[in-house]
């Protein structure tokens, strides 16, 4: 793109709940099309999140380090907050047929909502395909080593939260 044109901004939003590897690598795969990623946390999530919003956000600043990428949360609707930072794509990461109801679903009515806003599906990297935040929190509940899924810090999170 030239020097004189606008960044393109990417919102890619969710719960964090906490970040993983695969959060991570979607939002450096995102840097490929757009110009600023601002990872937007969502203050209320559906279910009753493990970490609180300040430590999903504090913990995404730990673990994302890259002047490219803002870390912010938002309330309300998605389209809003997208609009409001001027951003012109969502980034959601689709992994398997079993996210795609939802997905397509979330980008249809946010479509809608904001029709000029795209929604973007990337494909995670083959090795964390099946990765997700519920999983994480599963195996670290009762004691499994996640340190291939998570950032260190994000793993000592997890143990404090637990207990071990
Ligand atoms: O990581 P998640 O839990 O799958 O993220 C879901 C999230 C936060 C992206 C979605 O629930 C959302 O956008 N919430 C904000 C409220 C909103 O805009 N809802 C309408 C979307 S159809």
């Amino acid at each position: 793109m030239s020097a004189s044109a606008a960044p393109r901004i990417g919102v890619y939003p969710g719960s964090f709940d906490p970040v993983t590897r695969g959060h991570e690598d979607l939002i450096r795969r995102s840097l490929a099309f757009v110009d600023r990623v601002i990872v937007a946390v969502a203050v209320n999530v559906a279910k009753q999140p493990l970490f609180t919003l300040e430590e999903r956000v504090s913990l995404l600043r730990e673990t994302i380090r890259l002047p490219e990428v803002d870390i912010r949360s938002f309330d309300g609707l998605l389209v809003d907050f997208a609009r409001s930072v001027g951003a012109a794509v969502i980034v959601r990461g689709l992994r398997a047929v079993s996210d795609f109801e939802y997905e397509f679903q979330m980008a249809l009515m946010n479509r809608t909502l904001a029709p000029t806003l795209e929604t973007v599906f990337l494909v995670p990297a083959f090795d964390l395909t099946y990765l997700s935040s519920s999983l994480v929190r599963e195996v670290a509940r009762f004691g499994g080593d996640v340190s291939q899924l998570v950032q260190p810090s994000v793993q000592q999170a997890l143990r404090k939260k637990f207990g071990r």
